[in-house]
């Protein structure tokens, strides 16, 4: 499980590497292929050439209608409308083509921010719950989705009382309990915003269904000479060094 790629170059294919030396049969991009980056066309390219699942970020779906990037903070809208110039139209059509949430294999929900809306949150515990109740409600028997958005790693688990909390991240392989439910969230390929620069990503096993947090250095002086060679603002730069 991939999220937040972020049009990091360096950060999607030292991940692809790293996955490629695991056994692993399927590759699933949460949203925001592009945005704040500098080599949108190229990341798109190679989701495309790795047949990675992937679903619609808000920064996905600006960058293809820039009307919805209208409420981005200024950094975000400055490197959403230079990745839309870059963009050729073949790109945009692939990026319009994704879904806001998809279900995989009738047991797994896929989806960038929330289940109804790739703009919202799930921070908080109330936005949590929202989830759970969704997928109750919208896709019975579905225990377990994966999303993007924040940035940041996380577990929310739901019991069978209905009570749901936040679980800490594992350092190790996490076992998920069959009679709870989960939302998880990988933390970002591209810009990691946890105090840590290293791509983030989750390595998700079925049978028996378990996770493990994984992270992978990259060449981020080359992602930020791009950065700045393309005048995007320079605190994108900066930030990728701080993880922030
Ligand atoms: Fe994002």
């Amino acid at each position: 499980m991939i999220s937040d790629v972020h049009s990091n170059l360096e950060a999607l294919k030292a991940v692809l590497e790293e996955i490629e030396k695991d056994d692993i049969s399927l590759v699933v991009n949460l949203g925001d292929l592009v945005g704040y980056n500098a080599n949108p066309k190229e990341c798109v390219d190679l989701v495309q050439k790795r047949k990675i699942i992937s679903i619609l970020g808000n920064h996905d779906r600006a960058a293809t209608e820039l009307k919805f990037a209208e409420g981005f903070n200024i950094l975000a809208y400055q490197a959403l409308v230079w990745s839309s110039k870059t963009l050729s139209k073949g790109h945009k059509k692939y990026l319009s083509s994704l879904e806001h949430t998809r279900v995989l294999w009738d047991r797994y929900l896929l989806f960038h921010g929330a289940p109804e809306n790739p703009e919202s949150y799930v921070f908080y515990l109330f936005q949590a719950k929202k989830v759970f109740n969704y997928m109750r409600k919208k896709t019975p028997g579905v225990r377990i989705g994966f999303f993007g958005h924040t940035h940041h790693r996380a577990v929310w688990k739901r019991d069978i009382r209905g009570k749901v909390s936040k679980v800490e991240i594992p350092e190790e392989q996490l076992v998920l309990d069959a009679e709870q439910m989960y939302i998880i969230n990988p933390g970002s390929v591209g810009q990691p915003r946890q105090q840590q620069w290293k791509a983030s990503y989750l390595v998700f096993t079925n049978e028996p269904e378990t996770i493990s947090f994984r992270s992978v250095a990259y060449d981020v002086q080359s992602a930020q000479s791009k950065i700045r060679e393309a005048h995007l603002p320079d605190y994108l730069a900066q930030r990728l060094e701080a993880g922030v």
